[in-house]
């Protein structure tokens, strides 16, 4: 499906963003090895998020919706059903990655698959961790569809080869189970959020800078959660107000874990006019009112360790390096290959079709300041980080751009159109 997308637009007024895509899913993972009743407000409805209910559901979890509160039912550790049928992750690279953690220690095997891009995307990063701490996992050369096949696990110490939040994550849940001591170093540090949420509910786990070190458990302890909206999708917001002329917004109620701003320090750096109102914690998270004002930016170069910390926004930053004023380069990014689309490839081709010149590098891209954008056909490759990338550069344009294929926004970002659509 094609849609013609809003065009010289500029953004004013006050909005808040969804909940976070990455915390929900912790949510009910976690809530669902709780032993009693997990309450979650702000509990984002994207289609991944739904995919991990669905999968817990099928776990034999009882999940229900009451006036906008998801209630999780939780089994306790050892609670979760064989699934009649194979599990079914859609396009959520972080339920199939994170679930395996927990499916390896059971006592059922089962197996879990998704469309046809998670069939593309790269497992063994999982199963090699989780093989060691005794897992059996069968899978098509690395890829899914994965046969797991619950084991009796045992703690290791693994340097993480790549900066990976589900990699750590699947270790860390998988860790609840495992005899002795679990240790997992990063040598960037990924996003925490399973680190914060399991210390919640009463895990065992210490965190020391990139070391973080975890011990079995017998009983997690339900919470009631509150979600904070998701910076990354705040950050498609941030831009286009900072792209557009005389624009100035506030989006209420965002997360800024550190380990999720990378792109907002970048911005800072680039000259943004971007200020942080009433920092607080929630759950363990902080969170604030972003205040955006129009800004010209000056260009920089990116890589090392604010990569992971920003590794959802580097289409985003691709779009803003090409307006800003001189040259940029991305380096160290060559994990981008492997979310649901190549994104150093896509993203460089749709935008390199609107007027900008992006050149692929093996692990990023060096990016033209100060190009004009000139509207185009554009494809989302059904990744929703690039569809919603070219809808914000079309706020930027004379004409508008046709995007064909814009409905997997709703993986991440149900509503995208209707928030943007209040703010112009
Ligand atoms: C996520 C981690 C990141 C990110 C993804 C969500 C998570 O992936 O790209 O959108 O919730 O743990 P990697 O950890 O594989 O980099």
């Amino acid at each position: 499906m094609k849609k013609i997308l809003p065009y010289n637009k500029n953004l004013k007024g006050k909005t808040k963003v969804l909940g976070d895509k990455s915390i929900s899913h912790r949510a009910i993972m976690i809530g669902a090895l709780a032993e009693g009743i997990t309450t979650i407000k702000g509990f984002l409805k994207g289609e991944d998020c739904i995919s991990t209910i669905n999968c817990f559901k099928d776990l034999g979890i009882k999940i229900e919706e009451q006036n906008d509160i998801i209630k999780v039912y939780g089994n306790g550790l050892y609670g979760l059903k064989k699934p009649k049928n194979t599990l079914y992750v859609g396009n959520s690279g972080t339920t199939i990655r994170l679930i395996s953690g927990i499916l390896s220690a059971q006592d059922f095997s089962c197996e879990i698959t998704g469309d046809s891009s998670i069939l593309k995307r790269p497992m063994k990063r999982i199963i090699e961790p989780l093989s060691l701490m005794g897992a059996n996992i069968d899978s098509n050369n690395y890829l899914a569809p994965l046969n797991i096949k619950g084991s009796k696990l045992k703690g290791i110490t693994y340097n993480m080869p790549v900066a990976s939040a589900q990699v750590k994550s699947a270790i860390l849940l998988a860790s609840l189970y495992a005899e002795g001591k679990t240790i997992v170093k990063e040598n960037f540090k990924s996003r925490d959020h399973s680190e914060i949420m399991l210390k919640n509910f009463g895990a065992n786990i210490n965190v020391n800078g990139n070391t973080i070190e975890s011990y079995p458990i017998h009983k997690l302890t339900p919470q009631n959660i509150e979600i904070c909206g998701d910076i990354s999708s705040a950050c498609f917001l941030i831009v286009g107000a900072l792209i557009t002329k005389n624009s100035h917004i506030i989006i209420e109620n965002v997360g800024i874990n550190e380990t999720r701003t990378g792109f907002i320090d970048v911005l800072l750096k680039m000259g943004a006019n971007i200020s942080f109102l009433n920092t607080r914690y929630i759950n363990g998270e902080k969170v604030c009112d972003i205040e955006v004002k129009s800004s010209n930016l000056k260009a920089v170069n990116i890589g090392g360790s604010v990569i992971p910390r920003m590794i959802d926004e580097i289409p985003l930053f691709a779009l803003i390096a090409s307006l800003a004023d001189g040259n940029s380069i991305v380096k160290d990014a060559s994990e981008l290959k492997f979310k649901e689309s190549n994104r150093i490839k896509t993203i460089s081709t749709e935008l390199n079709k609107i007027g900008c010149n992006i050149v692929e590098t093996d692990d990023g891209m060096i990016i033209e300041g100060n190009r004009k954008l000139v509207a185009n056909e554009c494809e989302s490759y059904n990744d929703h980080r690039i569809a919603m990338c070219i809808a914000i550069a079309s706020l930027r344009c004379n004409e508008p751009i046709a995007l064909n294929n814009y409905k997997c926004i709703d993986i991440s970002f149900p509503n995208f159109f209707g928030i943007l659509e209040n703010l112009y």
